[in-house]
Order: structure tokens, then C-alpha cells, then sequence
């Protein structure tokens, strides 16, 4: 099991707590579709994918990341069982979607990213280590039900 410290868990907590979830939700995954545009074939359903501004205007975009975030959000809350919490979606990732759980760190890292922006200075180091250790945590619980 993963050992989280008290200073990870405040910092962990209090960052998510102040985080605009639909702006970051919308900002992680735009980015994660331009930077990585080999992603977008996942979401062929979502239309007009072709520029930055296609991608941030498009509102399937914007819900998705939403949903995103509502998940990482279960994970913030149950951080000592996030393997569990992410049973049922990572089985659809893996069975239903067949989205290659390489991509996960791509999310992962387009969030940290967009967390970066959005706390300039007060993303130091220690900010930036625990959220890493989150993504980390939250990909391999994502990759679990893979064969
Ligand atoms: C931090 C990592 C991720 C989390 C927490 C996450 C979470 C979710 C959630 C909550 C849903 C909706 C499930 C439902 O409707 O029951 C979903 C669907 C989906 N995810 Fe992920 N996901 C992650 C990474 C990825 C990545 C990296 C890709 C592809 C590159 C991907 C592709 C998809 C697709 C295609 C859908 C279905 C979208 C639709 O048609 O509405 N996911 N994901």
C-alpha cells in the first residue's frame, strides 16, 4: 500500500480544494489532445479536434474534463484505497475504451502542468513531488485491470 505522509495528504487536500475544476479539467485534457495528438483518436466521437482553438472551444472537451477531474477527485478523497476506487474504470479504460494505459502519464503530466500555471509561486517543489506521487498512484490503479 502506498504510504502518503501527513505533509503530502494537507498539501494534496488544500491544493485540490482551491482548484477550479472545470477550467483545469478543460485546460488538462486541451492540452493533453495538442501536445499529444495521437490521443485524439480516442475521442473521434468528440468532433472538431483540429487546432487550439477548435479543441478549446469544444464543449465535449470541456465536459469531459469535467468528468476527469470528478474522478481525480475520488481518488483525493480516497487516497489510501485509490486501487479500489478505480476498479470500474479502469476496467473500461482497458476492456470497453482499449485506451493504451501509456497515455495515462500524458494526462497526468498535462494536469501538473495546468497546476503549475494556475499556482505560479506557490507550486513549489514539495506541491509539485506530491502531486506527482498522486498521478503516479492514480495511473497504476488505472492500469491495474489490464491483461
Ligand atoms: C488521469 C487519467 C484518467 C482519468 C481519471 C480518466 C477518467 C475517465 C472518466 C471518469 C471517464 C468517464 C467514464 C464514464 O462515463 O463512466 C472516462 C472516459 C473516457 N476516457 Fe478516461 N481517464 C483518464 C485518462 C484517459 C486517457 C489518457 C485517455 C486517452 C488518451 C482516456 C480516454 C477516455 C475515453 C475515450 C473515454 C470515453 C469518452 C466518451 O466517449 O464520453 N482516458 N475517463
Amino acid at each position: 500500500m502506498v504510504h502518503w505522509t501527513k505533509a503530502e495528504r494537507e498539501i494534496i487536500t488544500s491544493t485540490w480544494a482551491k482548484v477550479n475544476q472545470e477550467e483545469a479539467g478543460q485546460e488538462a485534457l486541451a492540452r493533453m489532445l495538442y501536445v499529444y495528438p495521437w490521443t485524439q483518436r480516442y475521442f473521434a466521437s468528440f468532433g472538431n479536434l483540429s487546432s487550439p482553438t477548435a479543441i478549446a472551444g469544444n464543449p465535449k472537451v470541456r465536459a469531459h474534463g469535467k468528468k476527469v477531474m470528478a474522478a481525480l477527485g475520488e481518488a483525493v478523497h480516497h487516497m489510501d484505497d485509490i486501487k479500489a476506487t478505480y476498479k470500474d474504470l479502469s476496467k473500461l479504460h482497458s476492456e470497453t475504451l482499449q485506451v493504451d494505459p501509456e497515455n495515462f502519464q500524458l494526462l497526468g503530466g498535462s494536469l501538473i502542468v495546468v497546476l503549475a500555471k494556475t499556482f505560479g509561486q506557490e507550486f513549489t517543489p514539495d506541491v509539485q513531488a506530491a502531486f506527482q506521487k498522486l498521478v503516479c498512484v492514480v495511473n497504476a490503479a488505472l492500469s491495474k485491470q489490464y491483461y
